[in-house]
């Protein structure tokens, strides 16, 4: 891969103390990593593609599934180095810095995987979803699972903290779908948009909202000094997780696809 400096490298050092190791991240976390265990067994091999600093890798690592996790950030893949090569875990952890539009250059074209994850708003730093679905479906055997948490356009709780600081712009950013951020093109989508890109090659099993009550981790004032009431949100939001609406109204959804 080129050695241009991406914009999450700057995130990298930062990025579990920020999001990750937070009672917010550590909620919205856990429930992608109980999802992925009801989708992956010990003994399957899984693609990740954007794994950023290796969290969800080490976490299924140790619970004895294999991973080949993939990010474009340098940063972030030294990270998860580091992280892996910390918990002894290289031997199910194979890891390359490699963007997900070059899986074939870096993959080879005939490798095949038990399933693929990608957490957290990878991809919506894609700008060709449809060319995308195409090529990481092809990646994934037959019956084999895609988990994909993908940051939603519609978001309620958004409108409102943004709107109480005036911050007007970036809720019609979103709205309509598109921003820059660093340079960078990022795009919303809604789960119905996702679920078109990959019809051809995947039929949907399962689609839950995250973030619909729990607030999105720009809203500081709350998520910094009420932790307790965090935990009531996230309580009542995995009742609610699958109701028709949620899902279109949340900060991410988490939409599960079966390869055909
Ligand atoms: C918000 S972070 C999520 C990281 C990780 N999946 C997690 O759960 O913490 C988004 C990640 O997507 C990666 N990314 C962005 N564009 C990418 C691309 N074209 N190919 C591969 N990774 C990409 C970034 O480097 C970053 O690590």
């Amino acid at each position: 891969m080129s050695s241009t400096v991406q914009p999450f490298d700057e995130l990298a050092r930062d990025y579990d103390a920020e999001f990750s190791r937070t009672v917010l991240g550590g909620l919205l976390r856990s429930r992608t990593q109980d999802e992925m265990l009801r989708l992956f067994k010990p003994g399957d091999h899984l693609l990740e593609i954007n794994c950023g600093t290796g969290e969800d890798a080490a976490f299924l690592a140790q619970r004895g599934i294999g991973i080949t996790a993939t990010d474009s950030s340098a940063e972030m893949i030294e990270s998860a180095r580091r992280k892996i090569g910390r918990l002894a875990l290289q031997d199910r952890v194979e890891i390359k810095h490699c963007r997900f539009d070059d899986l074939d250059s870096v993959l080879g074209d005939h490798r095949r995987f038990d399933g693929l994850i990608s957490n957290f708003g990878g991809l919506n730093c894609s700008t060709h979803l449809e060319t995308l679905a195409a090529s990481l479906s092809l990646r994934v055997k037959a019956g084999g699972y895609l988990f994909l948490c993908i940051m939603g356009r519609f978001v309620p709780w958004e409108w409102f903290d943004l709107g109480c600081r005036g911050k007007f712009a970036r809720v019609w950013q979103r709205l309509r779908g598109k921003t820059f951020w660093r340079g960078m093109e990022i795009s919303y989508f809604t789960p119905g948009t996702v679920i078109d890109c990959f019809s051809p090659y995947c039929d949907p099993t399962r689609v839950n909202g995250l973030g619909f009550l729990l607030p999105p981790t720009c809203a500081k004032f709350l998520v910094s000094r009420h932790p307790g009431l965090l935990h009531i949100l996230n309580h009542w939001e995995k009742r609610l997780e699958s109701l028709p609406f949620i899902p279109c109204l949340s900060d991410h959804f988490m939409l599960v696809l079966k390869k055909k």
